[in-house]
């Protein structure tokens, strides 16, 4: 698929010459390429600080790419292939709001899951936009939602065929994609642009029996978290872009708002290093994956008490498709929640979980992913099994989102007070409340708080799990009423 040279690393070549050419800095950052020796630095060694350093003149600059980073960013687009790759320092988080921003402006409205992440939720609070909440299909075995269906899509087209753009997950944290070139062919039809949260599937690109990328099917944009499933360091992502409907110049200006001006060379150099071994090898370890997970599966399923969920799973309850390198497995049927799965799996067989939910756990695989590994999960699973109960796992599944009251950004800029969490009923959220990981808010901004939502997070407290908001615990910041004005234009 790539046309370029994929074995060259452009940007690496470049910082990694520079921190071994004994030039003098004075300049940042202050630990002045390793010169400090603290315990840090002699943790690390001393290549880590070599490398770096901070924009010096040939190493290209993040904000206006002419160099190497320029030369990074086209084999990225092309390893990918899209016409357009961005170097992100601060995560899909960034690319999400980024793809937003450009897309949607305030009052603008843009088709979106509710199940989205807190990230696309803050897009919709900096750009203004006017949500157009889907409901995606719920799961009520597994108690999850999934993707969005086609003719559930055409009809909120239909209805608001003014929206600027449709948000697709492209698969959601559990691995489980819409039909995705079908919904871009559709959103084209109406002239709505197509932006993907591609968190979770940066690798669908590099083999063929993976779900279908962004690219692949012909989006617009799509926000890949590299570090989550490619191997470059945390925190570093890329914003890829397709076709003549996005304007790169707007798509780099408003990254210019997003981004520090001190981006991390080390970030940088792992997403350059991490695609070129992508596109160079990813086909090859893809196919060993594909094959260690199928037979992990496999294993699991033949323990009784286990379900691990399959493409024909998937398939037969509405999901279009599925990410074969996560491995989900069911174990409410023991008696046990996933919240404790995770933590006897942590405690007794030192195997950490992405993520729990009530009937689940979750099991994010990538090409670093060994079968030592698997066969430890698998042990630490039969291990488990010991701790079997005759206990009903409450079946816990929200068939309903909120009520909205108003836009996002008009409830984060509204007059607030802070009150009780038992006496927010009926009171207009005006901040995220989310359960993380997955970091899919309970509540945002503008959503009228009610009492499954309070339910959910005495439940979500109760079992351990970290919640966060930006209030202290036990406290919910919400819309002042009394206080309440409505703004004049373009907020
Ligand atoms: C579905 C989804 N979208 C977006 C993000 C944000 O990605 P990042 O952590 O790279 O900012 C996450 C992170 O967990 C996620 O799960």
């Amino acid at each position: 698929m790539a046309k370029l040279d994929q074995t060259k690393t452009p940007f690496f070549d470049k910082i990694r010459a520079y921190g071994v050419s004994g030039t003098t800095a004075l300049d940042v950052p202050g630990h002045k390429l390793g010169s400090i020796d603290n315990e840090f630095t002699r943790y690390l060694g001393h290549n880590v600080f070599s490398m770096d350093a901070n924009a010096p003149r040939g190493l290209d600059n993040l904000s206006k790419p002419k160099g190497v980073i320029k030369e990074a960013q086209a084999l990225a687009a092309d390893a990918f292939g899209a016409d357009h790759a961005y170097f992100l320092i601060n995560g899909t988080s960034q690319g999400i709001i980024a793809m937003i921003m450009t897309a949607v402006r305030a009052k603008e409205k843009i088709i979106i899951p509710r199940n989205v992440h807190k990230s696309a939720i803050n897009g919709l609070i900096l750009s203004g936009a006017m949500p157009i909440f889907m409901k995606p299909h719920m799961d009520s075995e597994l108690g999850i939602a999934n993707g969005i269906i086609l003719s559930e899509l055409r009809e909120t087209i239909e209805e608001h065929p003014d929206a600027k753009a449709v948000f697709v997950i492209n698969p959601t944290y559990f691995g489980v994609t819409s039909n995705l070139k079908e919904i871009v062919k559709l959103a084209h039809e109406y002239n709505m642009l197509v932006l993907c949260d591609e968190a979770h599937g940066s690798h669908f690109g590099f083999h063929d029996s993976l779900p279908l990328s962004a690219m692949e099917a012909g989006a617009d944009m799509a926000a890949c978290s590299i570090h989550k499933t490619i191997g470059s360091l945390t925190q570093s992502s890329m914003l890829i872009t397709k076709g003549n409907r996005v304007d790169p110049n707007r798509v780099q200006s408003t990254l210019n708002v997003l981004q520090s001006t001190s981006p991390s060379s080390l970030l940088m150099a792992s997403l350059d290093t991490a695609r070129s071994y992508m596109a160079v090898n990813g086909k090859e370890k893809l196919d060993e994956l594909i094959k260690m997970a199928d037979e992990t599966r496999k294993k699991i399923n033949k323990i009784k008490g286990f379900k691990a969920i399959t493409k024909e799973y998937i398939w037969n309850h509405k999901g279009y498709d599925y990410d074969e390198t996560k491995i989900m497995v069911k174990v409410s049927d023991l008696g046990l929640t996933g919240f404790d799965a995770y933590n006897i799996l942590s405690q007794e067989s030192n195997i950490q979980m992405e993520l729990a939910e009530t009937h689940l756990i979750l099991a994010v695989l990538s090409i670093g992913t060994t079968q030592q590994d698997l066969d430890k999960f698998v042990e630490g699973l039969k291990n488990l099994k010991k701790h079997k109960t005759d206990k009903e796992i409450r079946h816990k599944i929200r068939f309903t989102y909120p009520d909205s009251y108003t836009r996002p950004r008009e409830a984060y800029h509204a007059p607030k007070k802070y009150v009780k969490l038992e006496d927010a009923l009926n009171e207009v959220a005006a901040e995220n409340i989310m359960v993380y990981p997955p970091g899919i808010p309970l509540v945002i901004p503008g959503e009228i708080i009610n009492a499954e939502i309070l339910e959910d997070l005495e439940f979500y407290t109760a079992q351990g799990s970290t919640i966060l908001s930006d209030t202290e615990d036990g406290y919910i910041k919400v819309v002042d009423k009394d206080k309440w004005y409505k703004y004049e234009g373009d907020l």
